[in-house]
């Protein structure tokens, strides 16, 4: 029992420097900018800052070195189906919640019709614009559209109705949507029968006591992480949206982190054909 309370302890507070980091953010932002879109403002410095890690923390310690940790890049393509996944999108794709484009050097252009990255923050759009521009590949293939996933309109205007999509990228996003069932629901509508979707997200943990800790720490979470909530049932959400042919699926099983406060799901569905 020692054991698994110092297990607990050290899983539940092993996020503290990130949130440190998000602090940080919030301060400076509230000092230069004032209270104006004050979050979106400082989720946008906070994660360009993670995502172009040369320039910061680099003495953050080892353990906060996971797929949430400094160098979201490099986490992710040391631990995590990430990269491979995005490299498999093909055809007309959308990218729902691109942030400041962590995942576009990682497309392949020769598969792609065209890119359409959805992202509701204004203020981390020019980041994402800046790496659009800097890819000369992807540049000509991508569209940065400003707006939420759940804005009908903006989606139309694009030509993204029902059944017009042949891939949907969704990485680390479903945590941060207000509800997650409702856009997964969406994201199957939009799909191409046997159009995929390849994800890698968080998700709610299988132990009661770590499912109210996480519900707990969202209280100052969300709002430094631009809405982030851990413990949404995100698994749930995705394999309900629809009928799925499952490619591959996977899932933290809590064997080597019992109590992470941020198990992992992952997989490649592809919507059944009719
Ligand atoms: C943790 S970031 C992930 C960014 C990027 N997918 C990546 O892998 O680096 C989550 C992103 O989802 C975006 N987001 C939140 N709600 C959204 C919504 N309703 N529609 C589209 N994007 C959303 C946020 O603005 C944020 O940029």
């Amino acid at each position: 029992m020692a054991i698994d309370i110092k297990a607990r302890f050290t899983s539940y507070t092993e996020r503290w420097m990130l949130l440190w980091i998000g602090a940080k953010c919030l301060f400076a932002e509230l000092l230069s900018g004032g209270f104006s879109n004050l979050l979106d403002r400082t989720f946008a410095k906070l994660y360009t800052s993670l995502s172009t890690p040369q320039q910061n923390f680099t003495r953050l310690s080892k353990t906060l070195t996971t797929p949430t940790g400094p160098d979201f890049a490099k986490c992710e393509a040391d631990l995590s189906p990430v990269p491979r996944y995005v490299a498999l999108a093909d055809g007309v794709t959308l990218e729902l919640g691109p942030g400041c484009g962590t995942q576009l050097p990682r497309f392949n252009p020769k598969n792609l019709t065209h890119v359409y990255g959805v992202e509701p923050n204004a203020e981390i759009i020019p980041a994402l614009r800046e790496k659009i521009e800097s890819l000369l590949e992807i540049r000509p293939l991508y569209t940065a559209i400003n707006a939420s996933f759940e804005d009908e309109t903006a989606l139309k205007a694009n030509g993204i109705v029902d059944g017009s999509l042949d891939t949907v990228v969704c990485m680390q996003v479903l945590c941060s949507v207000a509800d997650a069932k409702d856009v997964m629901k969406r994201a199957h509508r939009l799909l191409k029968p046997g159009g995929q979707f390849l994800f890698w997200e968080h998700t709610a943990s299988k132990d009661r006591v770590t499912v109210y800790v996480q519900h707990l720490w969202n209280i100052i979470w969300s709002p430094l992480l631009g809405g982030c909530a851990m413990g949404v049932d995100v698994e749930t959400a995705i394999m309900s949206a629809g009928a799925w042919d499952i490619v591959e699926l996977g899932r933290d099983d809590g064997s080597e982190r019992p109590y992470n406060l941020l198990p992992r799901v992952w997989g490649r569905l592809v919507k059944v054909e009719k």
